[in-house]
C-alpha cells in the first residue's frame, strides 16, 4: 500500500479517535452539566471580561465548570489573581490541567461545582446553559459576600439586575456577556442584585 495512503488513513484514524472521545466526554456528564458543555469562550469574549473587570493581585477567581482553563489562565496573566476551576468533563479537565502545568496560583480541581462552596471568590465567572441558570443564581445569592462580582457569558442570572451588559467587538462572537455585583447592602427593591455606583473603579486599587 503506498504511504500515503496508510498516512491518510492513519490521521483519519486520530480524528475519529479524538472525535468519538470529545462526544463520550459531553454524553458521560450530561446528567451533570444539563447542557452546559465544554465550549471554550472565544478569545476575544475573554478579552472583553478582562478588559471590563479588573482584579487586585491575590483577588479568587472561580471559573464554575472552567473547562480548558482559559479564563483562569488568562485572568491569572493579567491581573495576578488566584484563579480557581472546576470541570466535571474529563476530556476538559485533562487539557485544563494540561495548559496549566507550572503555573502557580492556578488550581483545577475535577469536580461537580454545584457540591462546592464558592463563597471565598471575590469574581465568580461562567458560561454554561440557561437550564441551569436559575438555580446558579440561587446558589450565589446563597453563598457569595457582598461585593463579590459574577460575570456570566451568554446566559442572563434570572432575577438578578445586571451592572453592565458587554458585547465583545466581534461579528462572530457578540453574545452579551452579563456582569454583576451582589449588594453590599439589602437587595434593591426591583431585583436581587443591584451594585456600588463606583464599580468597577472601585475594585482598580
Ligand atoms: C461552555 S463551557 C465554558 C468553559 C470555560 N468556562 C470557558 O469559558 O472557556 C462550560 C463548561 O462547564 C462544565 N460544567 C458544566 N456543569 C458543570 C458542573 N456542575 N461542575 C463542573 N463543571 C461543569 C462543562 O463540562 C463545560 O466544560
Amino acid at each position: 500500500m503506498p504511504t500515503w495512503i496508510i498516512i491518510l488513513l492513519t490521521t483519519m484514524g486520530i480524528l475519529i479517535v479524538c472525535k468519538f472521545l470529545f462526544a463520550f466526554s459531553l454524553v458521560s456528564v450530561f446528567p451533570i452539566t444539563q447542557g452546559a458543555m465544554f465550549h471554550p469562550s472565544a478569545k476575544v469574549k475573554v478579552r472583553t471580561f478582562l478588559d471590563h473587570v479588573p482584579m487586585n493581585a491575590g483577588d479568587l477567581l472561580v471559573d464554575v465548570g472552567c473547562g480548558d482553563g482559559r479564563v483562569l489562565r488568562a485572568a491569572k496573566r493579567r491581573y495576578g489573581v488566584r484563579a480557581l476551576g472546576f470541570e466535571v468533563n474529563p476530556l476538559a479537565y485533562m487539557l485544563a490541567r494540561l495548559r496549566t502545568i507550572g503555573l502557580e496560583g492556578i488550581e483545577v480541581r475535577f469536580k461537580n461545582f454545584w457540591n462546592v462552596n464558592v463563597g471565598d471568590a471575590d469574581v465568580v465567572f461562567c458560561y454554561l446553559f440557561p437550564d441551569v441558570m436559575g438555580r446558579l443564581a440561587h446558589k450565589l445569592e446563597r453563598e457569595l459576600r457582598p461585593g463579590t462580582r459574577v460575570i456570566s457569558c451568554n446566559f442572563p442570572l434570572p432575577g438578578w439586575r445586571h451592572r453592565e451588559l458587554l458585547y465583545p467587538e466581534s461579528p462572530i462572537h457578540a453574545d452579551p456577556i452579563y456582569l454583576y455585583q451582589i449588594p453590599a447592602l439589602s437587595p434593591h427593591p426591583g431585583g436581587r442584585c443591584t451594585c456600588n455606583p463606583d464599580w468597577p473603579r472601585s475594585h482598580n486599587a
